[in-house]
């Protein structure tokens, strides 16, 4: 990484601004690949390994020759072999700007989290929700309190002694699980507030371009055909809308919904975000017909955009019946939850839903800490100024590559919030060229929809690691230029 590091040597040597803003163009320390996909040769060490994995693994992602082995903060390393690695090392790093798919918000093999693993690992992982743990409840009391404290689930910002709105909490082991659910939670709400017969009010509705989950109920809730098409019939009574359009609201949502979901941000969709028109809009429709307005905020949730809940800054009118997590929660322990509003709580009875493994000791206590950093103000102001810094890069970049980089009313670039954001470009299939080239000289960055690179790093990014990210991004941009 030597040559690589010139740019952004360059911005950490003087004041950050005036290093940028004395840039000329792109930074072009990073033509060259310095992290093949892969090896020179498919008999070295790790490219047999990876065939032997292959021989009985199922694939169900398609992935480089990349052998990770560990992680420190946003760096990541990858197995290599030494013969035929430029450096002669037998580990290469990159920086990693995708956070697992916003999952490790604190970063790759966070020493606290380490150590209280090991703890509780020393003490109790698993004992079945059949008894009390000692973690499970710290962690939902933490989620109620902040949330009084930030604001969420129909309270404002900055009322940590607002008692008036009781909120519970329901722990499960992955995003997915945590939307079905908040959809099995709706449907029951529905049959148990309303006078419908059992099954009329079941409807389910969510938008275009979603993403919620790959089993049989959230899937049905994710409107692409490659993810649905090949496991039809889904579930019934299933309709799609079209996110932030207001005008179909009234037709889409009537007396037989039972619960509408939606992200705030999409994110797999490729980081659009909701207006709020939209999201109030979506808030009286629901009323009016008795029906649960859920947000999954499964990636831009938990601080992701900046504030605990995406939806803690939006007026309590646009506010969520319940609110679905998972991603970041236990920073790469599988962990999901819904946070629902005590009269959703109060139509699910005991034996109605359960879970093996969720609530958990051993994940519950990671999370409990997770939430407790992650709230930090030291950290909230962090993702704040990093992000700032990010948009600000990424501006700039945009205006140099105005030839490849979408750019209208419909597709911002860059858009999203906080730490993450979407750039959309002109060729729909250079969005996955880019995430090769970054990766081919040592940036992980993600792609979404079908046309934008995703960039969303731990919310303990600094500065200088925008500045390294994105120098990379710019060499690569040039690299296509070339190519196209
Ligand atoms: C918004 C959203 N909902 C749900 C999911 C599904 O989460 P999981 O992969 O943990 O099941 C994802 C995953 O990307 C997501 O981004």
């Amino acid at each position: 990484m030597l040559v690589a590091r010139r740019c952004s040597a360059l911005a950490r040597g003087l004041p950050l601004r005036r290093a940028f803003a004395s840039k000329a163009g792109p930074c072009d320390a990073y033509l060259a690949v310095t992290h093949p996909d892969g090896s020179a040769s498919s008999a070295s060490q790790v490219s047999q390994t990876l065939s032997r994995f292959d021989e009985s693994t199922l694939a169900t992602y398609s992935r480089p020759t990349v052998l990770l082995t560990r992680g420190k903060g946003l760096d990541l390393y990858a197995k290599v072999d030494a013969s035929t690695e430029p450096s002669g090392s037998s580990e290469r790093r990159y920086l990693d700007f995708s956070s697992g798919i916003a999952v490790n918000s604190l970063g790759h093999a966070d020493g606290e989290i380490a150590k209280i693993a090991g703890e509780q690992a020393g003490l109790l992982v698993h004992s079945s929700n059949l008894y009390h743990n000692e973690w499970s409840g710290e962690l939902a009391d933490r989620m109620v309190q902040l949330t009084r404290q930030h604001g969420g689930l129909g309270m404002p910002k900055g009322d940590p002694d607002n008692k008036a709105h009781q909120l519970k909490v329901f722990l499960a082991n992955s995003g997915t699980e945590a939307n079905e659910a908040a959809l099995k939670f709706a449907r029951k709400y529905a049959m148990v507030t309303s006078n419908a017969q059992p099954g009329e009010k079941s409807g389910l509705v969510s938008f275009q371009n979603a993403f919620h989950g790959r089993t049989m109920g959230a899937l049905s809730m994710t409107p692409a055909p490659k993810y649905q098409a090949p496991f039809a019939p889904l579930i019934p009574n299933v309709r799609t809308g079209v996110y932030n359009d207001v005008s179909q609201l009234d037709t889409l949502i009537d007396d037989k919904t039972a619960g509408v979901i939606v992200e705030p941000i999409q994110g797999e969709g490729g980081i659009f975000p909701a207006t709020h028109e939209f999201l109030l809009a979506l808030r009286k429709r629901c009323d009016e017909v008795g029906a649960l307005l859920m947000y999954d905020e499964i990636q831009c949730g938990l601080f992701r955009s900046g504030t605990l809940w995406c939806h803690s800054e939006l007026p309590v009118e646009a506010h969520p019946d319940l609110v679905t997590m998972a991603k970041p929660l236990a920073n790469g322990f599988p962990i999901g939850a819904v946070l629902m509003k005590k009269k959703v709580a109060d139509a699910i009875a005991v034996g109605d839903h359960g879970t093996t493994f969720g609530g958990g000791p051993l994940t519950s206590r990671i999370a409990h800490h997770v939430l407790g950093r992650l709230s930090s103000p030291e950290l909230v102001s962090n993702i704040e100024s990093s992000s700032e810094h990010l948009l600000e890069r990424l501006t700039a970049l945009r205006h140099h590559f105005s030839d490849l980089i979408a750019h209208d009313e419909h597709k911002p670039s860059p858009r999203g919030r906080g730490l993450l954001v979407g750039v959309s470009m002109k060729e729909p299939s250079h969005a996955g060229k880019m995430v090769k080239l970054a990766r081919e000289r040592g940036l992980i960055v993600l792609s979404a929809g079908s046309d934008t690179v995703r960039i969303a790093p731990s919310l303990i990014v600094t500065k200088e690691q925008v500045d390294e990210a994105i120098d990379v991004l710019e060499s690569c941009f040039l690299v296509l230029r070339g190519e196209t």
